[in-house]
């Protein structure tokens, strides 16, 4: 039987990006790209956000794509941010269909129409990408947000920085334990997601996963469940110090509601490693299966 060691070894290396999913990734990225440079002037466009710094979960999708206009569009930056978001809409509904199409406030989602499986697995496929349209503006980059109306600024390069330090100064098991627990936001069982946006999650562990590795998965989530449930209705700046806090969109029902998922995780993380101490150890597979989901192996 596997042990408990074993079992986090191997959830941890599924949630990791493997190559045909890399690939798949980047064959959608060309398909995507060569598209939006038919429709507008582009200068540069790039795959970004957690998928870029290996903080993304599985199933894979979401992926964002920044595509950085040249200067000739630049008169949707004095415009209102719904406008370039709009004509962005409309744009990919030409070619990929209303269906597949859905505007978020700050990026358009093309959803590819893939399935999900037993397990959570998709072929190693990718579910979606986010098109983001941006503009540079300086060293940092400019995104549409159409819950203010307003641009605002972001810097990947930053918050890429900051994940690749605080995953070394944590034996180099920083990012899988931000997978580990996204992967956990996402489980269906919740209805909707108790931390949104996710990238909470990431912002929240650089400050939540502090005095090095320990050495031993089911506590150091257990810790992190626990001090997440914490500090949940904290707020949490941009790590980059450029755009609006990260926790703007966690109103006090919402942190309430994550609060208590997180204390119960917490709760079941205990549990299961208390089956470990009682010589349980298939109970306590099951445990963590529960807790996290799918892709936690029993074998
Ligand atoms: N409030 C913000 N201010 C500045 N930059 C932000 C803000 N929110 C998100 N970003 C940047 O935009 C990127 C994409 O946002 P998104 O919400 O998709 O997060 P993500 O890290 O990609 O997580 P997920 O795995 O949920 O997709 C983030 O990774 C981050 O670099
Ligand atoms: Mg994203």
């Amino acid at each position: 039987m596997l042990t408990i060691d074993e079992a986090f070894r191997k959830f941890k290396s599924r949630l990791e990006l493997n190559d045909k999913e890399q690939k798949n990734a980047s064959e959608r990225h060309s398909e995507i790209r060569e598209f939006v440079r038919s429709k507008f002037s582009i200068d540069n466009d790039f795959l970004t956000g957690s998928y870029a710094r290996y903080t993304k979960t599985k199933p894979l999708k979401d992926i964002d794509i920044f595509f950085v206009m040249k200067e000739s569009e630049k008169h949707y930056r004095s415009k209102s941010a719904g406008v370039v978001l709009d004509d962005y809409e409309k744009a990919l509904i030409d070619k990929y269909g209303r269906a597949a199409v859905r505007r978020q406030s700050r990026s358009i989602n093309v959803d590819f129409g893939v399935e999900v499986k037993e397990d959570d697995k998709t072929d190693y496929k990718i579910l979606s990408i986010d098109v983001v349209p941006v503009f540079a503006c300086g060293e940092d980059y400019e995104i549409p947000d159409d819950d203010t109306g307003k641009w605002i600024k972001t810097n990947p390069k930053k918050h890429a920085e900051k994940a690749t330090n605080a995953h070394q100064a944590y034996g180099n098991e920083w990012k899988g334990l931000v997978r580990m627990v996204k992967y956990w936001n996402n489980n269906p069982k919740h209805g909707e997601k108790p931390v949104k946006p996710s990238f909470m999650i990431e912002v929240m562990a650089l400050q939540c996963l502090y005095g090095g590795w320990g050495g031993q998965f089911d506590r150091e989530l257990q810790s992190f469940f626990a001090t997440l449930a914490d500090r949940i209705g904290e707020i949490w700046p941009d790590p980059a110090e450029l755009g609006p806090p990260i926790s703007n969109s966690m109103d006090p029902q919402r942190v309430a509601s994550a609060q208590r998922a997180l204390r119960q995780a917490a709760e079941e993380a205990g549990q299961a490693i208390h089956l470990v101490r009682q010589g349980k150890n298939g109970e306590a597979l099951k445990a963590w299966r529960a807790l996290l989901g799918p892709m936690f192996p029993l074998s």
